[in-house]
């Protein structure tokens, strides 16, 4: 399955993913621009921010308590489809998604 990461500046990056890993790790994997994920996912760093369109937040939902916590340390202000990506385990279900990195443009 594919993921697109709109990077700032207008990148576009398509990332071959599977099911079960996280959007952070298939972002770091691919060397996306501004998805850093310094904490290796434990949700101590906000580093994996990232926006996803709306039509890919209503596939993946909102965040739980603690990531929402943690939205708000991120450098980059959060959106109302903001989510860290180190906590967005992916499912077939995900194929398609579109996902924003920051800064926002
Ligand atoms: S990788 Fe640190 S919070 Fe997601």
């Amino acid at each position: 399955m594919k993921i697109a990461f709109l990077a700032a500046g207008g990148q576009r990056f398509d990332v071959e993913a599977h099911p079960g890993a996280t959007l952070m790790e298939i972002a770091t994997g691919a060397g996306v621009p501004g998805i850093t994920g310094e904490c290796g996912g434990s949700m101590a760093c906000g580093t994996c921010h990232c926006k996803l369109t709306d039509e890919s937040y209503v596939l993946v939902g909102p965040p739980g308590d603690d990531e929402a916590s943690m939205l708000e340390f991120s450098e980059t202000e959060p959106t109302e489809t903001s989510r860290l990506s180190c906590q967005v385990a992916l499912t077939e279900a995900h194929d398609g998604l579109v996902v924003h990195v920051p800064p926002w443009s």
